[in-house]
């Protein structure tokens, strides 16, 4: 696991842009793993600006996000379905059959879950995986506690990852209980895992996922298991691995 870091939110997406557009410029078909939440936001951003101004093509892009709320349908404006249309789908080429998002409405949502997990694995499984960290160290929706043999499955939501998600609800009463999210083995059978982290909120698990064994209490530190990680961190994030000289 190796971690860049840079003086502002805006560099780091920048170089996140960049990273991504070279997988999605140099292979024929790619399979990219996509997070929602604040942080990718501007990396997106350029994303759309570059597909404006250089006209990448994403003809043969897959995408597969990490996780939705559970309860609430895909046209909800709080889903992450609604998320990645209005931030990235909706602005470059790619084409709506590639796109997968797991469902948070069914009428068996376990067995949604086993069949986002198998369509992963059936079109080859993730080449480059975009994840954040939330403030307790979970990613995608993989609270502290998940075992990390978990694959795509159900989460009951801690009250912390509501509230820091209750920013973008009317109030912390609309915002879902559950959620269904790639589990942590799904995340380690990616490829190549590029995770960003920005501001102080994130540098005590930025710090946690560096420092020790994995354990359980901070999903990410799992990262240190798989061979191919880039922490992409900007300078508050990192701030408290700065004595320890990673
Ligand atoms: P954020 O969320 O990018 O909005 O901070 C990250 C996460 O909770 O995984």
């Amino acid at each position: 696991m190796r971690i860049v870091t840079f003086k502002s939110h805006e560099e780091m997406s920048v170089f996140a842009a960049k990273y991504i557009l070279n997988k999605v410029k140099s292979y024929s078909k790619v399979n990219l793993g996509l997070a929602t939440g604040g942080t990718p936001l501007r990396t997106y951003e350029l994303l759309i600006d570059d597909f404006r101004r250089n006209f990448t093509s994403y003809q043969n892009v897959y995408t597969y996000n990490l996780d939705e709320y559970c309860g609430i349908a895909q046209n909800h404006p709080n889903s992450y379905h609604t998320f990645m249309f209005e931030h990235l789908f909706n602005y470059i080429n790619i084409p709506k059959k590639n796109v997968h998002i797991p469902k948070g409405l069914s009428d068996d949502i376990h067995q949604e879950a086993r069949i986002y997990e198998s369509i992963i694995d059936e079109l080859g499984g993730v080449d480059l995986q975009l994840l954040g960290i939330g403030e307790n160290g979970h990613i995608g929706f993989n609270e502290p506690g998940t075992p990390f043999d978990r694959e795509t499955h159900i989460v009951k939501l801690t009250e912390s990852t509501r509230k820091a998600n209750s920013r973008y609800f009317e109030s912390m009463d609309h915002v879902p209980e559950k959620a269904i999210t790639m589990g942590i083995a799904s995340i380690l059978k990616s490829k190549e895992i590029l995770l960003l982290a920005s501001g102080e909120s994130k540098a005590e698990a930025i710090y946690q996922m560096f420092t020790g064994e994995p354990n359980i209490d901070c999903p990410a530190s799992v990262l240190k298991n798989h061979p191919n990680v880039v922490v992409v961190a900007d300078k508050q994030a990192a701030s408290k691995l700065a004595p320890i000289k990673v």
